[in-house]
């Protein structure tokens, strides 16, 4: 059975989406291990709930290079001792370390919160025409303050650039007038929901063309 290492730091909808998935077979997959940096994470729980190693890995200071370093370390040693075929970020809010990107090179794979160009740029074509590309950590509210039209969701493979990998599938969402932060990331995470199994199957069926 092909395994996945799923990485998250917060609620784990994301997560729970993909297990739904793989238990009712529509992801022909296995979570072999859920690694979480918070300890506390709903992500967490609900690897438990399922029966699922889980791992908890907190980085004490994200800002000093020594314990980031060893951090990645630990990451990229917990992760290969599950030997995944491929590691899903499902709402995992830390950058990863190089030693992380050289060893899964290929083999990860992102949900972000907002459309994303194929491959990097500073925008992508939406239905309401050209819109900038939001990364980083809050694009749900950026889409809110710069008043954007619509924005969406993206599944893409993660490259040693921040949010700028090959994509997978994405999806559009309409922003609606008293949208505010939390009823359009809702509304958003119902796509990332729909997205996210499907781009791992995707993702996973390349790779057995790929293999041969
Ligand atoms: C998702 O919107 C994901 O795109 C973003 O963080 C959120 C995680 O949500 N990176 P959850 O923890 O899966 O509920």
């Amino acid at each position: 059975m092909t395994r996945l290492a799923v990485l998250a730091s917060g609620s784990g909808t994301n997560l729970q989406a993909l297990l739904d998935a793989a238990r009712d077979g529509t992801l022909p997959a296995e979570v072999a291990v859920v690694v979480s940096d918070r300890p506390d994470s709903g992500a967490l729980r609900r690897a438990a709930a399922a029966g699922i190693a889980s791992v908890s890995l907190p980085l004490a200071d994200r800002n000093d290079r020594l314990p980031r370093a060893k951090h990645d370390a630990q990451l990229t040693e917990v992760v290969a001792a599950f030997r995944p075929d491929l590691i899903v970020l499902a709402g995992w809010m830390l950058i990863l370390g190089p030693a992380f990107l050289q060893r899964f090179h290929g083999r990860m794979i992102n949900v972000h919160p907002a459309l994303l160009p194929d491959g990097g740029g500073v925008s992508v074509l939406s239905s309401q025409g050209t819109i900038p590309a939001l990364r980083g950590a809050r694009p749900v509210r950026d889409a809110l303050s710069r008043g954007l039209p619509v924005t969406g969701a993206t599944v893409h493979y993660v490259t040693e650039t921040v949010d700028a990998g090959p994509v997978i599938l994405r999806e559009e969402v309409a922003i609606l007038p008293d949208d505010d932060e939390g009823s359009l990331h809702e509304r958003i995470k119902a796509v990332e929901h729909r997205l996210l199994p499907r781009a791992v199957a995707m993702a996973l069926k390349t790779r057995e063309t790929e293999e041969g």
